[in-house]
Parts: structure tokens; C-alpha cells; sequence
């Protein structure tokens, strides 16, 4: 009969619903919420209004794009935290109300477990153990995965995510948010090299991005008006650089400590077109294996919620109908 999950996320502004039979993802869909672009970053209320509306049609389209029917089910699983409160909310009742009504088991899953075991979807997938740099909009992480359920955090931002860095350096920019896909395309046009931006100088395995946005700052403040739209790409091009570099010589550090040689990648950074041939490039160089995901399975998706919702189904770890959501959650 087989294992059949149906899970949902909703952390942040992304409704995703997916379907996972026995470990293969049979659908992955996502509603983006478009109504935060006018506010330069997500409005909470509006977030969790939107996946209101999103959840059923996204669900539907879910099992319907995977030809289950919700009588197949064995189980539901949902995003606990960390995340949004009022989004994480919205998931999170929805699943309890399935699992209450079905009469199936309840899966809570962590939002950053779920980024790191994405790379288990593919079948080009690494064996444990494995290093993911994990670079999202929330977070940044180097995490030593020895099983599906012993992540070690062995470095981390000490002040801004990855991908904050992105987004803020393209408001300065004059870009919209979210502008981390936006630098990613005007780099493509632009040299690296043109401008030269600092990088911090942070011990251990650890990362700090708030520099940047402040040296990116000074340095636009001096320039003459029109500047930044006559040198938009090679700006882009030169923030995109430095912040793969920070990323990439610390993940290097990260395989020396660990002499772990499988490295991937995960999180909405990790779509990052300079990040992905970086690493590539370095793995080539260092004697790396590394993996690279499918862009449906880097930003916030369901289906990394899936696959980890399925090797906690074989593990037996279910939750409790009174289990609530976490905006901040250690793992
Ligand atoms: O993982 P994610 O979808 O949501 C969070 O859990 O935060 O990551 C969103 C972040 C945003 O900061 C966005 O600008 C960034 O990922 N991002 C990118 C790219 N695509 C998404 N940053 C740089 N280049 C990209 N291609
Ligand atoms: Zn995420």
C-alpha cells in the first residue's frame, strides 16, 4: 500500500502543499503572495490572510496533481516552526483538522530540518554524513548532517542571514523586494571585479553580513546621482561576489575541520546562480562531491517538508493533536 504524505508550508509568504509516496515526491506546489512587494518586505497580517485563502485551492491542486485522493493518505505533515506565528498558524491548524478528520497521524516538521534534507529528494542524493550550507532569508548555517535526524549547527551568522544581505544591498540598490533573484540576474551582465566591498573577518565557522550593508551604504553615498543606475550590473555583480565569497571560504573551512568532502546546499539563497558554479567550481578544484538542487526545492517548498515527514514516519515520531506552533524553535 505504501507511505503517502501530504504536507504543507506556510512559515513565511509561501502556501506549498506536496505529495510524497514511499520517498518520491509526486507533486510540489506553491502559491506566492504577491502583496508584499509594495511593502519592501512580508506583512505578518497579510501573510497569514493570504494562506487563508491559498490553503484549499493549493491542497487541492496538491493531491490533485499527484492523482491521490485524500481517502490515500497515511499521513499529514506541517511546518512547526521556526517562522511566522500567524502564518505557521494557518498550516498548522489545517493539518491538525486533517489529521482529526481522517483519523491519520500528525507530523510536525522543523522548517530548517526540512531545507537541509531536500538534498535527500533527488536521486543524486548524498550519503550521511554531509555538509549543507543552509542560506535563506532567515538564516545562514553550516550543518554537519550524520543522519536524517542528527544535525549539528557547527557555524552560523552571528547579526544578518545570507539572504538578507541580498535583499537589503537591493534596496539600497533601488530594487524591489524580495531583491536577492534580482541581483542574481543583473550579475549575470556585470563584472565581479569593478567594485571591492569588504568582508568581515569573523572567527570559527561563523559568518556576519550586517558589514556589508552599511559598506555598500557608505560607498553609495559618495558616488554622484545616476551612479547606481549606470553601474547597476557591476554592483550587483560585485555584492553577488563578495557574498558568495564569504559563504564559499567558510564552507571550505567547514570541509577542512570536518574532512566531510560531500557538500551541499540548501535554502533561497542556495538559487543563487554565483553561489551554485561556486561551489561546483570549488568542489572541482578541492575534490568535493557536490550536489545541487533543483530551484523548486531551494526557496520554501513542501516537498522538503514531505521527505522529512517521511523519515519521521518511519521512525515512528508523530505528534500530539495539541501541538502548537513555534515562531523560534531550537533543533
Ligand atoms: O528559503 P527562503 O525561500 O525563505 C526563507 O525561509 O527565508 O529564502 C528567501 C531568501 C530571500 O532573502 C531571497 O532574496 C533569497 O532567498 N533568494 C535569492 C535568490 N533566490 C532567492 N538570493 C540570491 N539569489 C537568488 N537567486
Ligand atoms: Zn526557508
Amino acid at each position: 500500500m505504501g507511505i503517502t504524505i501530504l504536507a504543507i508550508e506556510s512559515s513565511c509568504d509561501e502556501t506549498a502543499a506536496s505529495i510524497c509516496k514511499d520517498g518520491e515526491i509526486l507533486s510540489n506546489v506553491i502559491a506566492s503572495q504577491a502583496v508584499h512587494e509594495q511593502y519592501g518586505g512580508v506583512v505578518p497580517e497579510l501573510a497569514s490572510r493570504a494562506h487563508m485563502q491559498n490553503i484549499v485551492p493549493v491542497v487541492d491542486q496538491a493531491l490533485l496533481q499527484a492523482g491521490s485522493k485524500l481517502s490515500d493518505l497515511s499521513a499529514v505533515a506541517f511546518t512547526q516552526a521556526p517562522g511566522l506565528i500567524g502564518s505557521l498558524l494557518v498550516g498548522t491548524q489545517f493539518a491538525k483538522s486533517l489529521s482529526l478528520s481522517l483519523q491519520i497521524p500528525l507530523i510536525a516538521v522543523h522548517h530548517m530540518q526540512a531545507h537541509v534534507l531536500a538534498n535527500l529528494i533527488p536521486e543524486q542524493r548524498p550519503s550521511f554524513p554531509f555538509l549543507c550550507l543552509t542560506v535563506s532569508g532567515g538564516h545562514t548555517q553550516i550543518v554537519l548532517a550524520k543522519s536524517a535526524f542528527e544535525l549539528e549547527v557547527i557555524g552560523e551568522t552571528i547579526d544578518d542571514a545570507a539572504g538578507e544581505a541580498f535583499d537589503k544591498t537591493a534596496k539600497l540598490l533601488g530594487l524591489p523586494y524580495p531583491g536577492g533573484p534580482l541581483i542574481d540576474r543583473y550579475a549575470k551582465l556585470g563584472d565581479p571585479l569593478k567594485f571591492k566591498f569588504a568582508e568581515p573577518q569573523i572567527p570559527e565557522l561563523n559568518f556576519s553580513f550586517s558589514g556589508l550593508k552599511t559598506s555598500v551604504l557608505y560607498f553609495l553615498q559618495k558616488q554622484e546621482p545616476g551612479f547606481i543606475e549606470a553601474n547597476k550590473n557591476d554592483l550587483c555583480a560585485s555584492v553577488q561576489h563578495t557574498i558568495v565569497q564569504i559563504l564559499l571560504k567558510k564552507l571550505a573551512k567547514a570541509v577542512q575541520q570536518t574532512q566531510v568532502k560531500q557538500v551541499c546546499i540548501a535554502g533561497g539563497v542556495s538559487a543563487n546562480s554565483g553561489l551554485r558554479n561556486g561551489l561546483i567550481e570549488m568542489g572541482q578544484k578541492r575534490g568535493w562531491k557536490t550536489f545541487i538542487l533543483d530551484f523548486s526545492y531551494c526557496t520554501d517548498n513542501a516537498a522538503m517538508i514531505a521527505i522529512t515527514a517521511y523519515h519521521k514516519f518511519q521512525k515512528g515520531d508523530f505528534a500530539s493533536l495539541s501541538v502548537n506552533p513555534s515562531a523560534r524553535a531550537e533543533w
